[in-house]
Formats: structure tokens, C-alpha cells, sequence
């Protein structure tokens, strides 16, 4: 898919999300047939943040389209640790849930490692429990958080292979850019990881012939950060508002400039953000399928 002005390849995470949903839920549909329960993923929302409200009703919303049962359990912005914490404990022995995911950022007064931890990992659809980062960081098998997890099936689909290449990350989170970095490396490429600390952030940038930038700044990096033919995922998204006071929504790259460098890149919206979601369900179904002692009969989009 090609736009006006634009001389990168757009990376359709939308279209290669729907592709995959679709997928899911043929597979739903194959593992339910004998009158099996449905795969069931719990969503935890903890406080009033108005965009992990949107995100979660995505979530539970895709989980619907796809045939996985799903469950919100909301919690207000003062709830007390313990009372999360009790909630993740009843999932963890809840027979019929699956995937357990709690949405972040969560209140400050909360310790969101305490909270991963308290989920099984088993059930850990998002990847985020201390063994499975561990599982990630030595090259085994466990569920991977999703947003990295799409961007390198996002690669996949679009024939980039990171092998032998340069690839940079910018930020440094445990939601994306450590497990993004890993992944790369798992895949071969060289990977650096930059942050708010780095030097010369834009010198190591144009290096890169895979930039990933999950830096959180709205429309930080510009063409002059990106080397020619270069392939950008951009992992940001927030709403900005222009010169004449319109609203739009941009990402961490400053979009039109650098789709004039790139040979790739992804939109926003419409790039990683489908495919965080299409990772949740797969990661869901992947542990259900873990869970019920079913294998994969073909060897379907994950
Ligand atoms: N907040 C923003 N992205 C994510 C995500 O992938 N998982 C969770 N749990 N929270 C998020």
C-alpha cells in the first residue's frame, strides 16, 4: 500500500492484524468444536486513565469478534494493592481464564512488579512476569509481550529479516524496548538500545537499518535521523494538536518527513497498535492450548 507523498512502503498493521485475528479465530472455532470451552482471557483495569480505557475495551472487543471469552474487572484509581492483588489470586485459580492481563500504567501507589508477579505465568498474556522475561532473555519458549512480539511479526509479514542487521532501539522499557531489543537479537541482528541518556541519539539512529522507537515523545525522531532505505517502526502514539488547533493523532516519528527517507515504515495509527492487540489474543490462545494439552495442527499465523 502506497500513499500520496509517501515513498516508503507502509507497514499495514491493521491488515496484517485483521489476518491474523481471522486466523485465531478459525482456530477458535476448530478447538471449541467438540464442545470444549472457549479459550478466556481476564482484563484488569485499575484507575481512570483515559487511553487505557479506550485500549481496553479494544482488547475485549477483539477478544469477542475473535470467539475468546473475556472478562473486565475494574477497579477504581484509589483501589488498595490488596484488593488487586486478591482479584489476580481468584484468576489464578479460575479454571476458565487462560490469559490474565492487567492494564498499565497502573497508580503510583501500586508496585506494578508486585502485581505482574502475582499473576501465574502461565496465564501471563502479556509476557510481562519476571520467568517469562527470563524465558525470553535465554531463548525459550513462553509467551512474549505483545507489543514486541508485533513488531516482529509485523517484519515477518512484510519479508524484513533482521539478520546481520543494524538494528536500533530507542527506549528502554520493560513493556517494549528491553524485549524488543532481545527479540532482534534472538532474530541476529546487531542491536543497540538507546535512552533518554544517550549521546548523539540521532548519529546512532541513522546507523540503524531497523529503528524501533518507543521512546514516548510525541514526533522526536525526523528524516534527518533516518539512514535512506531504512525500515521504522514506530511504537508512540499520543494526540497532538497542530498550528490551526486541530487534534490529530501522531506517533514518536515525525511521519511525513521520514516516509521520504525510509524504504518502510509504519503508520500511526494503524501500525503496532492492531497488532499489541492480535498478539493478546494469539498469546491467549497460546496458553489455552498450553493449558488444555492441545497442539497446532497447522501452522497457522501465531
Ligand atoms: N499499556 C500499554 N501497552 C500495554 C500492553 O501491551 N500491556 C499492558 N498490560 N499494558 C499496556
Amino acid at each position: 500500500m502506497r500513499e500520496k507523498n509517501v515513498s516508503a512502503q507502509i507497514l499495514d498493521g491493521s491488515a496484517t492484524a485483521a489476518a491474523i485475528r481471522e486466523d485465531l479465530a478459525a482456530q477458535v472455532k476448530e478447538l471449541t468444536a467438540g464442545g470444549k470451552r472457549a479459550p478466556g482471557l481476564a482484563v484488569v483495569l485499575v484507575g481512570d486513565d483515559p487511553a487505557s480505557h479506550i485500549y481496553v475495551k479494544n482488547k475485549v472487543n477483539a477478544c469477542k469478534k475473535t470467539g475468546i471469552q473475556s472478562w473486565l474487572f475494574q477497579f477504581p484509581a484509589d483501589a488498595t494493592p490488596s484488593a488487586v492483588l486478591s482479584k489476580l489470586h481468584e484468576l489464578n485459580e479460575d479454571n476458565s481464564v487462560d490469559g490474565i492481563l492487567v492494564q498499565l500504567p497502573l497508580p503510583k501507589h501500586i508496585d506494578t512488579e508486585e502485581v505482574l508477579e502475582a499473576i501465574s505465568p502461565e496465564k501471563d498474556a502479556d509476557g510481562l512476569h519476571c520467568l517469562n522475561v527470563g524465558l525470553l532473555a535465554t531463548g525459550k519458549a513462553g509467551p512474549r509481550p505483545c507489543t514486541p512480539l508485533g513488531v516482529i511479526r509485523l517484519l515477518e509479514r512484510y519479508g524484513v529479516d533482521p539478520n546481520g542487521q543494524t538494528a536500533v532501539v530507542i527506549g528502554r522499557s520493560n513493556l517494549v524496548g528491553k524485549p524488543v531489543a532481545l527479540m532482534l537479537l534472538e532474530k541476529n541482528a546487531t542491536v543497540t538500545m538507546c535512552h533518554s541518556k544517550s549521546k548523539n541519539l540521532d548519529q546512532i539512529a541513522r546507523g540503524a537499518d531497523i529503528l524501533v522507537v518507543a521512546a514516548g515523545r510525541p514526533q522526536m525522531v525526523t528524516a534527518s535521523w533516518i539512514k535512506p532505505g531504512a525500515v521504522v517502526i514506530d511504537v508512540g502514539i499520543h494526540r497532538a494538536t497542530n498550528d490551526k488547533g486541530e487534534s490529530k493523532i501522531v506517533g514518536d516519528v515525525e511521519f511525513d518527513g521520514a516516509a521520504q527517507v525510509a524504504s518502510k515504515i509504519t503508520p500511526v495509527p494503524g501500525g503496532v497498535g492492531p497488532m499489541t492487540i492480535a498478539m493478546l489474543l494469539s498469546n491467549t490462545v497460546q496458553n489455552y492450548r498450553k493449558r488444555m494439552n492441545v497442539r497446532e495442527t497447522s501452522p497457522a499465523l501465531k
